[in-house]
Formats: C-alpha cells, structure tokens, sequence
C-alpha cells in the first residue's frame, strides 16, 4: 500500500469515523432490573451476569482424575466479562470490557488467575462505573466513540501467542500485549507507525514458516487491510482492498499459497444510526463473496459469488492440488445469533429458540469452474467453534472438533463435544450435563506423539453456579474428562483462547 493511502485511512479512523460520533438517539444501555428478574426464572442466564471484579483468583478443585504430568502451560482465555458498570449495563454480549482468565497447568495441579484486559476504554469505564462510550451493540451516555478506533476497544474477543508475545485481540482496534505471568497489560501493540491503531481482527493465521497473517476491515474509510507479519513480530507487507460497503468480516483463511476472505452479504452502508452493528445491513438479495488471494501477489484475486450465507469461524484450509480449497465452517443462514439472540440472553428475554441454524460443514472452493461446494452434516445440530490441531495447520486435516447443540436444550449454549473424523466420517462425542453450558475447546497436542492430543475447555455448571475445566484424552472424547476441576466460582461466559505450552514442557 503506497503512504498516501495508508494516510488517508489513518486520518479517518484518528478522526472517529468508524462510529458515528454526533447522535441524537434515546441511549440504549441494558437493562440490570429486568436481567436480574429474568435470572430469577432461567438460572441459566448465570453465564450473562457478568463480573465486577478487575482481578479474580478462583481455587479449582479436582473432583475426577488427574492432570496428566506431560500437561504444563497456560490455557487462556478471553471474553466479555464486566457486563455492569455500576448502575448501567451493556445491552450486547460482545461489548463488555475484556478479562483474561488464565488456567496454569504444572505438577499435576491447576491454578487460575483472572484479570481485565486494562484497554484505554476498559479503565476508564471501570472507574468512573458508567457505560460513557458507543460499543458494538450498546450506546454509552456519552454516544461518543471516543476519538478514534480504539476509543471503543474492549480487548475482549481472544488471545493469541506469537513472536514471544501474548497478544488481547478485538475486531476493530490494536491488540494489547498481555504479560502472560501477572496478564497486566501492557499496552497497545502496534507494528508500525503507519498502521498504528488501524484495525486488526481477532482472529489471525499463523503460517508455516511462523509468519502470521491477518486481516481488519473499516467502515470508514470502506475498506479491508491484510497484514503479513514475521515469525519474529516484523511487519513484512500490508495491502488494502477498497470496497464500496464494507462487509463484517470476523474471520479468514489461509493456505500454503493463497488466502480466503469470505465476505457475506451484511455490510455497511455507513449511515448515522447508533451503534457498530447498527451500521450493518443482512441483504438476503445478495450474494456472500469468496476472495482468493494470491499470497505470492495480494492483487491476484479471484472472485466466487454464492447464495448468501453468514459466518463466524472457520476451521483449518488447505490446497488441494493448485486449483482447489478445503475447509471447515460453522455456517449460519444468517447473523441472527448477533443481530437478535446476543441481545435477547443480555436482558433474559431470549425464550429457547435460536435465531439462526448454524451447521458443520466442509467445504470446497473450485477456482477453475468458479465453484464453492459445501457439504452441511445437520445432524450435530448448532455447531460453533471449530477447532483443528494445529500440527495439521494448512493440510488435509483429519479432525475438527467442535461444541455442538442437538437441539434438546432449553438453554443459550453448547452442552455436546464433537469430534470428526474427516477420513472416516465418523464421530465421537461426549455430553456435559444438562446445567452444563461448555465454552469453547482447544485441541493440545501431546508432547512427544505426533498423533496424540488432549481436548481442554471449560464449562458453567449453572445449578452448581461453578465454572470447571476439563481435560479429555482426543483418541477417547466419549470416555468423558480425564480430569475435572471446579471453581468455587462461576465465571461469565467467554469466547476465544490459546494455550502457551511451558519451557520444556
Ligand atoms: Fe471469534
């Protein structure tokens, strides 16, 4: 990208134009009286009430098995987390001030330590007790954005390890760079001064060669930025692709030689509404857009139209040959879970129907007929999550691991683990209870096999209020946790998190 671009767009975005800043609208905070009657009748809600701590230590205590002596790290992880600020409250389950709840596994025992991700808005907010900025999906009194992208940064939406450093990632600001040992944060990561507070999605993709590529979007200035980054934290290329409406895009794909930018049909049209989301329209009428992108030339694009679909997540791509892709997704009719449930569990109106199906499926993009196939498996339910071993990063991948719901519960979560078999299309899964909501789970692999890998993720047990941490031997999910921990607290439900394997270990 040449200077003057990445100047204008800075300019932008410094100026606060990613949000609307001058707003006339009633303020629409959540609403505490009526959540808290709700939780009265749907206990389950517990997973929404949020914290008001800054800094948790919970004692875990194991109630099955033992941790595996070969097991030594951190699992972390991120969320939402202070969904009241004094008397306010965040209306959208995205836009409470992030807070990393690190598990550390050595010796056989497990600790935990829990700490806001100390982003400019977080403390600010935190202290004065009152929601002042505008957020994703809420509106703080002061309808303000605060200045500029990172006026509304909340850290909160996952973690990732790379170049020696732990990075807080959210979707439309800098990451903050999180001291793994005391997870003080120690502020905004930026790789240059050209792209300083220019926006940087929560979900990056880590290369082969340890390079990690990554992509942001912005309303205003319209446009998507990819960001190439060395295995050693130098920034190698960035490249800006205009657009006319700028599609959300949370996550994105690569392969060994190209990168995937699905880009579904809910863009901005930029008008001056209230809040992030507000700024987006769902066009049913249109189609969801498939970029290929050449990695060896980021202007080498091909362009795949299909009938519109939503997505959060992928799950691993590869090439297959030169001229096809593989994939996985959690693929959703529509953001219905964004736009209507992660409103509805905020203030406890959400009545046990989900919005949207969201389906496991493996895809194929043929860049010759210009082609996408996608292979849908309704029979796991809802389905997010997904997750691969990263040993198989960028290669046919033989399991995909995700949190599935059959569609039994009466509650918002996930209550089933599911483990695919890709080679053999079969599938082993285990169930949590049914007071159990499980939150997203990493695969770890076992040192020292190069086959063999553990499952680790928490749960809230919302009848117990404890949330709990297990750990599941991959080859025997069915066989249930090889290890379970429970806190003596119940912790908010959160999203994305990482595990940082110790020295040696
Ligand atoms: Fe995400």
């Amino acid at each position: 990208m040449d200077r003057r671009t990445f100047s204008k767009m800075l300019a932008g975005l410094m100026t606060g134009s990613a949000l609307p800043t001058h707003l006339q609208a009633k303020t629409p905070l959540g609403d505490q009286v009526s959540f808290l009657k709700a939780l009265e009748e749907k206990p389950w809600l517990l997973g929404y009430l949020g914290t008001r701590e800054t800094e948790l230590h919970a004692n875990l205590h194991i109630v099955s098995g033992r941790v595996p002596s070969d097991l030594r790290g951190h699992f972390l992880r991120n969320g939402p987390a202070q969904h009241n600020l004094g008397p306010d409250r965040f209306a959208h389950w995205f836009d409470a001030p992030g807070m990393v709840q690190r598990f550390t596994f050595a010796d056989n025992k497990v600790t935990h330590h829990g700490r806001l991700v100390e982003t400019a808005r977080n403390v600010t907010e935190t202290k004065a007790g009152r929601i002042q900025f505008l957020g994703f999906g809420t509106h703080g009194h002061d309808l303000t954005s605060g200045g500029s992208a990172d006026g509304q940064n909340t850290g909160n939406i996952s973690l990732i390890n790379h170049a020696g450093e732990l990075l807080a990632l959210w979707e439309g600001g800098s990451p903050h760079i999180i001291n793994p040992e005391t997870l003080k944060t120690e502020g905004r990561k930026s790789w240059s001064a050209e792209t300083q507070g220019l926006p940087f999605g929560a979900h990056p993709r880590v290369d082969k060669d340890g390079s990690m590529w990554n992509l942001g979007y912005s309303v205003n200035p319209a446009a998507l930025i990819l960001y190439h980054i060395s295995a050693d934290g130098q920034l190698l290329q960035t490249h800006v692709i205009p657009q006319t409406a700028t599609p959300m895009i949370h996550d994105f794909m690569i392969t060994a030689t190209k990168i995937v930018i699905v880009a579904p049909p809910y863009t901005s049209s930029n008008t001056t509404d209230k809040s992030f989301i507000d700024l987006f329209e769902w066009r049913s009428d249109k189609p969801t857009q498939v970029l290929v992108i050449d990695k060896a030339d980021l202007t080498n694009v091909s362009q795949i139209e299909f009938d519109p679909f939503w997505v959060f997540h992928f799950g691993n791509a590869y090439d297959i040959g030169t001229s096809e892709i593989g994939f996985d997704l959690a693929l959703h009719d529509d953001p219905g879970f964004m736009t209507k449930d992660a409103f509805a569990v905020m203030d406890g109106s959400w009545d046990g129907a989900a919005s949207a199906a969201s389906r496991y499926v493996q895809a194929r993009i043929n860049l010759k007929s210009k082609t996408v196939s996608l292979d849908k498996a309704p029979e796991f339910g809802q389905v997010e999550f997904i997750q691969t071993d990263d040993r198989e990063n960028l290669s046919s991948h033989r399991h995909a691991l995700m949190l599935a719901q059959p569609g039994s519960a009466s509650v918002f979560g996930f209550n089933r683990l599911v483990l695919v078999d890709r080679n053999t299309g079969n599938a082993s899964s285990f169930d949590v209870s049914e007071t159990e909501m499980l939150e997203e789970h990493l695969i770890i692999p076992k040192p020292g096999n190069e086959r063999a890998f553990w499952i680790i993720g928490t749960a809230l047990d919302w009848q117990k209020g404890k949330t709990s941490l297990s750990i599941y031997d991959g080859m025997h999910l069915s066989d249930g946790p090889i290890m379970k921990a429970e806190m003596d607290l119940a912790l908010p439900l959160g999203l994305h998190g990482t595990f940082i394997q110790a020295a040696g270990g």
